[in-house]
């Protein structure tokens, strides 16, 4: 199973939309797609139509097993109304975990070690993390064969942008080797100069990690979050669902 995990320090630019796409995309290929939902706003399993604090298992019980209580991942599991898509929610008590774990040794290979229990029974785990470094984003990193940081194509976005490949490149020694990082340019509007302008200088700045295209601005992604599925479900041949089926086969290419 190979893991893609969606980043961003910066909040609102379209992580949770990005890892929903993403999937919808994946399952209409025939993929068997995990997705964690590991912010504990838990945006993506209220997505996905669960109520995120009346479940009885979560992500937080991977965090809190110990060796004498082993949690196994398999029970956190719920089934969605997306064809061979999976998910394990998240809990609002995630958002304790920096304050019990800190930097204690280990806690950054939760997810990863939690992972390799499914073996093969999904192709492909998708990782929504919270717009914090912690924790819950380390975990996100540690585990990914690729990176994907959405960028809004805003000027405040770009500065947010410069921080997340710093956090990066930090982190490196402890990422998998061959860890593909792709800056997607998210909210495009060709008709606001604000968005060509950054979209410009983002492309410019940032070329090693660019992805070529672009996921526009579609009110068509409102429509599909409150029917609570991917908007390749709820209008095929929109702006927003061709833009994401690219950048799917971009990651399939490269990082599956
Ligand atoms: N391409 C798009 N076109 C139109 N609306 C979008 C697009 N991408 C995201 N949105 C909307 O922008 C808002 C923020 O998106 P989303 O929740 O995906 O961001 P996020 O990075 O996960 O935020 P957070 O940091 O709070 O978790 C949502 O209301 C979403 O529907
Ligand atoms: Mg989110």
């Amino acid at each position: 199973m190979k893991v893609w995990t969606v980043v961003n320090q910066k909040g609102g630019v379209g992580k949770t939309t990005s890892t929903i796409s993403i999937a919808g995309s994946l399952s209409a290929q025939g993929y068997k797609v995990l997705l964690l939902d590991l912010d504990p706003h838990a945006s993506l399993t209220y997505y996905l139509g669960f109520d995120a604090e009346n479940l009885t298992s979560s992500l937080y019980d991977v965090f809190c097993q110990t060796p004498s209580e082993p949690f196994d991942i398999k029970q956190a599991l719920q089934a969605t109304k997306i064809k061979n898509v999976g998910l394990l929610p998240s809990h609002i008590a995630l958002s304790t975990l920096d304050k019990r774990f800190g930097t204690a040794p280990g806690k950054g290979l939760v997810i990863k070690k939690a992972l390799e229990q499914l073996g093969s029974q999904f192709d492909i785990a998708i990782i929504d993390c919270p717009p914090v470094l912690g924790v819950l984003m380390v975990n996100g990193l540690v585990a990914a064969n690729a990176i994907v940081v959405p960028t809004q194509t805003e000027y405040l976005a770009l500065r947010g942008l410069d921080r997340m490949l710093q956090t990066l490149e930090q982190l490196k020694p402890t990422l998998q080797d061959e860890v593909l990082t792709l800056v997607v340019a998210t909210l495009f509007d060709r008709r606001v100069n604000a968005c060509l302008a950054s979209y410009t200088k983002m492309r410019d700045n940032y070329k090693a990690h660019m992805w070529r295209g672009y996921i526009p601005v579609d009110t068509k992604f409102r429509d599909a979050s409150q029917q609570g599925l991917p908007i390749n479900m709820i209008v095929k041949d929109s702006r927003g669902a061709f833009a994401y089926d690219k950048l799917t086969n971009e990651l399939l290419k490269y990082a599956a």
